[in-house]
């Protein structure tokens, strides 16, 4: 397949994204921590895992809408720091025997011995307490990349959602508190929800405001990934009947990464059963629809979220039908903001928004029937 839909893309299935190659490249070879938003399916994480792919970047990931608990954090970050020092598996091992792990691995270690023995120590106590354990294994990943004399990289995928892992603290406070000394550690954070994004980076009282350098991922560059799109497919001896069929068809889905593939691979697999080598407008539509259709759920997802508050579904919907606004100007000022917090409108011009996803968009307008 040329075309991948759903999960984390890179190396050949990868397209377009060269300028922000280049800045998330500068800021990782600097060291300079940063953040990227962008609404859910743009990219981001495809982007991150693409550059320290393509550039041999070793870092640790961890995806916060996917992590239950605090511990488990936890426990994955320390593996890391001892994998680091070239042990595998440590947890394990100092969870079943703390001092056979000790004089197992003291004297191959590749830092300090003292280090090593206060770490083992204090991790293989496991009555700490959650919170005590999570900064000082960050603190331990920062000592141990000074003693190597090196810089190690943290990806925290989904930040937004770091709150969830426990309710018992503040969690922004203690991370901000251990991480803003870090020195070794190049830290990234990325985020679909753009509401709560804006809340920890860009809120005055958050303790990640101003914390770190911000990136904002846009939609693909409909002319540079039309051209890559045509090359790919080229390989498989298939073309679009015109360049205006592309380039409409792009527009149509207005760059949204994921929305373009999925449509993109609907056409492929049509192409290569039916064993077709040029894509027509009937083909295009064909697979409009199926895609269209396989996102209902998602599309239904997404109308109950913006339900929970109100009037946004309207508005929304007068967005889409090209109905006139009813709400007070700053009312609907208000509404608007919500939606591109919320990753549904992108804000163009001086008042003037356009809904990001086009199958809700379409979905919108077919509720007549
Ligand atoms: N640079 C890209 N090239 C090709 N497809 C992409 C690219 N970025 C995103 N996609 C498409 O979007 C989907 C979601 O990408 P992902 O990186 O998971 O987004 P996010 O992390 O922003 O939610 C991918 O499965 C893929 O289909
Ligand atoms: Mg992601």
């Amino acid at each position: 397949m040329l075309f991948q839909y759903g999960k984390v893309v890179t190396g050949s299935h990868f397209y377009d994204r060269k300028e922000m190659q280049k800045k998330v490249l500068n800021f990782l070879t600097s060291g300079q921590s940063f953040m990227i938003k962008a609404p859910r399916r743009y990219g981001k994480t495809s982007l991150i895992k693409e550059v320290m792919r393509k550039n041999n970047i070793d870092c640790f990931s961890i995806d916060f809408r996917k992590t239950p608990r605090l511990e488990i954090f936890n426990d994955m970050l320390l593996e890391y720091v001892y994998s680091k020092m070239g042990i595998k598996g440590a947890i394990g091992q100092m969870k079943e025997n703390a001092i056979a792990f000790l004089r197992q691995h003291k004297t191959t270690v590749g830092i300090k011995t003292d280090i090593f023995e206060t770490s083992v120590e204090f991790f293989s106590n496991d009555k700490t307490s959650q919170d005590i354990r999570l900064t000082r294994a960050l603190d331990f990943l920062e000592n141990v990349a000074k003693e190597l004399n090196t810089r190690f990289y943290v990806f925290f995928d989904e930040f937004q959602d770091v709150k969830k892992i426990t309710s018992e603290f503040d969690i922004l406070e203690l991370m901000r508190g251990a991480i803003q000394h870090h020195e070794h550690i190049c830290y990234i954070f990325a985020g679909s929800n753009m509401t709560m994004m804006t809340e920890v980076f860009e809120n005055k009282k958050s303790p990640f405001y101003n914390f770190c350098r911000k990136l904002k991922l846009d939609a693909f560059d409909i002319t540079e990934l039309a051209k890559e799109i045509q090359a790919a497919l080229r390989k498989k001896k298939i073309a679009f009947a015109s360049d205006e069929l592309l380039l409409s068809l792009l527009q149509r889905l207005k760059g949204h990464p994921a929305n373009t593939m999925l449509v993109m691979g609907i056409i492929e697999s049509k192409m290569m059963d039916n064993q077709k080598m040029m894509i027509d407008q009937a083909i295009i539509d064909e697979a409009y629809e199926e895609a269209l259709e396989e996102m209902g759920d998602l599309i239904s997802e997404y109308l109950k979220e913006v339900r929970t508050k109100e009037h946004l579904h309207d508005v929304l919907f007068r967005m889409a039908n090209g109905e006139e606004q009813v709400l007070e100007p700053s009312s609907l000022q208000q509404k608007r903001k919500y939606l591109v917090d919320m990753g549904y409108l992108l804000h163009i011009d001086r008042g003037e928004y356009q809904i990001i996803d086009g199958f809700l968009e379409e979905d919108l307008k077919r509720f007549n029937g």
